[in-house]
């Protein structure tokens, strides 16, 4: 994937769908020594920014291999995985429950979950608009959704820094001890990402209110947080 242009369409989904399936094994350690561990505090603070009540019924979406998923349950909420790649939901430890399946369309009821998580998949969505209108249908009113995603620092050392370690340590170190394809594939993919505000804006189109954005440490990562509308 490296030179040529980003896919599109259904040879998107499964190019995607290859790529997850084939670095699973390895993900969840390139993972940390991508971002240092400290996806742990992110994702702790994502999940209890979804301000639900214990035991309440939150669906981990592109699970992967369930750092969200086991940080929801740490924080007593009973949590589902569900996610494109089989790979990756197969590599996952400790996911009792877990569905393969695309997020623009998954088999779950309408405003079955009182809270949607989705760490670090936005980009790799193929049709994003229709995803979020799919979240939206599985929350309840009033459920809460939590996102994480890839962002950039906006100016000074810490861009520069950040520059140098996303778009050629990590490939590098990607190369070294898993799939090279993928983890040059993984900077580039930043250019589906919308900006911000249009995230916002999706969001509130497809249902939600009170969405709210916010950079994490510096911007090394961003996070939306929303309310499904009643
Ligand atoms: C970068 S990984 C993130 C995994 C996990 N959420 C985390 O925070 O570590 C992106 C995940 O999105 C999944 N994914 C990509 N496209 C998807 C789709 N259309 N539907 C569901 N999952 C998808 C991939 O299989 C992969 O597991």
């Amino acid at each position: 994937m490296t030179n040529t242009p980003l896919p599109t369409g259904e040879e998107k989904t499964r190019q995607v769908r290859a790529m997850f399936d084939a670095i699973a094994g390895r993900y969840e350690m390139v993972n940390k020594l991508m971002t240092l561990g400290l996806d742990a505090r992110w994702r702790r603070r994502a999940v209890a920014d979804l301000r639900l009540p214990e035991h309440s019924l939150v669906l981990d979406v592109a699970a992967g291999t369930g750092d969200f998923t086991r940080e929801l349950e740490r924080q007593a909420q009973r949590a589902i995985a569900t996610d494109l790649s089989y790979g990756m939901l197969h590599a996952g430890r400790q996911l009792p429950r877990r569905v393969q399946a695309d997020a623009s369309s998954m088999p779950f009821a309408t405003g079955g979950f009182d809270g949607l998580t989705c760490g670090y998949a936005l980009r790799n969505f193929t049709d994003l608009a229709a995803t979020f209108d799919e979240m939206a249908r599985v929350l309840r009113p009033g459920g809460r959704l939590s996102l994480l995603e890839v962002a950039e620092p906006e100016k000074g050392p810490l861009r520069t820094g950040f520059r140098i370690w996303f778009r050629r340590v990590v490939p590098f170190i990607g190369s070294l001890v898993s799939d090279r394809a993928a983890y040059h594939y993984l900077p580039r993919s930043t250019a589906y990402l919308p900006s911000s505000e249009e995230i916002v804006a999706m969001l509130n189109a497809s249902g939600f209110s009170a969405v709210n954005h916010r950079r994490v440490m510096g911007g090394l990562s961003q996070q939306f947080i929303a309310t499904r509308s009643l």
